[in-house]
């Protein structure tokens, strides 16, 4: 959850190190630092908030002299010690010669740092990371990257590091255990960080390192070796990410961008995975042939937040389309309750950063106990992607705003063209299979209509912003589109906002409904759209304004609530899809008028690495 950046070759190493932990803001931004090798000497500009503090610090220190050929810098999520300069990366050891950024979690620090307080080295903050340079400073004898092996097998837990040594000047070390590191390979230079936001800028072509390895980084070369200093090789990968896309490109959030594009998240996610003229999805990444898919007889879906709203979509189809028993489990939940898997289970991780520490925890966990395991993933390489060895990318391209939109509709496209693979496989027919995939080619489409409505939407939003509650209500596959709808809002505007299934609300909920609470109910013109029609009768009997998402056309909706959301028709396939989009710009708009940080909302990251 923290952003990590090293950097050894001839450009401005100061700016390339700024610009680097900018992009990695929204992986955490408490505390901010930078250390440079300057003339045999570290250099080294820390402080609290984000990085634009730390870069007018550096700019007040000067950017350093030309000559600097190497520096690591580093953007906080704190977990151990408040954000404070002290407690800040990078951290050094009592002799000052190496300098660590550290993301992850060090589980036996306490351990660690009083054995080293006994041996009289000084520590200056409360972090856990800062035992990683007291230790290597400890096992140094000249040869840098063996002190770091020795000090890396002390330690328990979680690190993805990058250390620069002022007895090596030019060198980086980096290393990897349970958090993402990516090393981006140029011409006579080489930029190291936690994921490839900082890198696109430099090189297209890059190096993931895996848990365990440890990579000795000079400007023209990179050997790797693992945690017991044996050899190891890694291949090179190319990324395939336009760097505008990085970019806000005018829109004033990240999170209104990545809504918009969404139309093109989604073509991206179907692009040459549909086969209309068999009725079926080309999902090669799965690696399963045919008796494969036949022989899997239940699946699990692990994932968190906005994931496992997605996961709870995917259960309806793999139930209804393929007939297979599908469970969706909250990932803490599914790895401590020892669950019941067989080798016929398929379980399905779900994360858009494929880092989050409880659902990479679940696979391994069902892995262990002999079940098939992949992922839908939209980060190339990441953790959760390389543990299942098989899986669906969803090519969403970055999402940089942390609450989660476009991944989220490109998961359910995903899940979707993974379930008509399994029906077809089981007792869906060709015909039923060419109606289907025709659908699924429609989906840009359909949300396309409903970002034409963005300004219906922003002012419904603004006339309701005010509301200090919320409810969210649906039904069947819109059930989960309620969830999501209410997580978006709640995390963004910081209202709170609940979402339920309608015919929840009587068995208590609805003690809560009085004319400050709004109702949100999905009733689009599907399966159980009566039934909420007397769920949206039973709120206005209590005085609560209802805000209804109502099918194109279905006319009769705007006597009955207080506002509209208009959504194109669907099958109810299809119905949570433009209808979470009208929830996120309505959650959007709302946070917009009340003034909130919204692309790093209080308290939250984009990517949960820890439990
Ligand atoms: C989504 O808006 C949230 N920011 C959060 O719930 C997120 O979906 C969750 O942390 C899971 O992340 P992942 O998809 O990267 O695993």
């Amino acid at each position: 959850m923290c952003g990590i950046v090293g950097y050894t070759g001839n450009r401005q190493v100061t700016e390339v190190l700024l610009q680097g932990i900018r992009r990695l803001e929204y992986r955490g931004y408490d505390s901010a630092g930078i250390a440079l090798l300057e003339d045999g000497n570290f250099r080294v500009i820390k402080s609290v908030g984000k990085v634009a503090g730390l870069v007018e610090k550096v700019g007040q220190n000067g950017h350093g002299s030309p000559g600097i050929k190497t520096g690591i810098a580093h953007t906080r999520w704190a977990t151990h010690g408040a954000p404070t300069e002290a407690n800040a990366h990078p951290h050094l050891d009592s002799q000052n010669n190496f300098a660590v950024v550290h993301n992850g979690i060090i589980e036996n620090y306490s351990v660690l740092r009083d054995r080293l307080i006994k041996k009289g080295h000084k520590f200056l903050s409360e972090t856990d990371s800062e035992v990683i340079p007291h230790l290597i400073q400890e096992f140094y004898q000249n040869d840098f990257a063996s002190a770091v092996i020795q000090a890396l097998q002390q330690i328990e837990g979680t690190y993805g590091i990058v250390v620069s040594s002022k007895n090596h000047p030019g060198q980086l070390i980096a290393a990897r255990k349970g958090s993402p590191i990516v090393i981006g390979v140029g011409e006579n230079e080489m930029i190291v960080a936690s994921d490839i936001m900082a890198i696109v800028s430099y090189t297209a072509k890059v190096i993931y390192l895996n848990d365990g390895d440890v990579a000795l980084i000079n400007p023209n070369n990179v050997e790797i070796r693992n945690i017991h200093n044996v050899p190891v090789s890694r291949g090179t990968s190319t990324i395939d990410w336009d760097i505008r896309l990085v970019e806000k490109g005018g829109f004033e959030h990240f999170m209104l961008k990545e809504i918009h594009e969404q139309p093109e998240s989604i073509t991206n996610a179907v692009r040459g995975r549909l086969d209309h003229a068999n009725g079926t999805a080309i999902l090669s990444g799965l690696n399963m042939q045919p008796q494969d898919l036949v022989a899997i007889d239940r699946i699990i879906i692990a994932a968190c937040g906005t994931s496992l709203h997605a996961g709870m979509i995917g259960k309806y189809y793999f139930e209804e389309l393929a007939g297979i028993l599908t469970e969706v489990e909250q990932a803490a939940e599914f790895r401590y309750r020892n669950p019941i898997v067989g080798v016929n289970t398929l379980a399905l991780a779900i994360s858009q950063s494929g880092e989050t520490a409880d659902t990479l925890a679940a696979i391994k966990e069902a892995k262990m106990k002999g079940a098939q395991v992949a992922a839908i993933c939209n980060v190339v390489g990441s953790t959760i992607a390389r543990e299942t060895e098989r899986g669906v990318y969803i090519h969403a391209g970055p999402e940089i705003s942390v609450a989660s939109t476009k991944a989220f509709t490109s998961q359910v496209a995903v899940l979707l063209m993974m379930a008509l693979k399994l029906a077809r496989s089981r007792r869906f027919t060709q015909q039923e299979g060419i109606i289907l995939s025709n659908e699924i080619e429609m989906i840009p489409e359909l949300i396309q209509k409903v970002i034409d409505r963005s300004k219906e939407i922003e002012k419904i939003a603004k006339k309701w912003s005010g509301a200090k509650d919320f409810f969210f209500i649906g039904r069947g596959y819109l059930y989960p589109a309620a969830l999501e709808g209410a997580l978006k809002l709640k995390e963004i505007s910081y209202i709170h906002a609940e979402g339920y299934h309608a015919a929840e609300l009587k068995h208590g909920p609805i003690a809560l409904l009085d004319p400050s609470v709004p109702v949100v109910a999905l009733a689009n013109d599907v399966l159980g759209k009566d039934k909420t029609i007397s769920n949206i009768q039973e709120c206005k009997a209590r005085k609560s304004p209802v805000i209804v998402t109502a099918t194109e056309g279905d006319e009769g909706m705007k006597q009955l609530t207080d506002d509209v959301l208009w959504i194109p028709r669907t099958s109810k396939y299809l119905a949570p899809l433009p209808t979470v989009v009208a929830l996120q710009l309505l959650a959007y708009y709302i946070a917009k008028e009340r003034g909130c940080p919204i692309d790093h909302p209080r308290n939250l990251a984009k990517s949960v690495t820890v439990e």
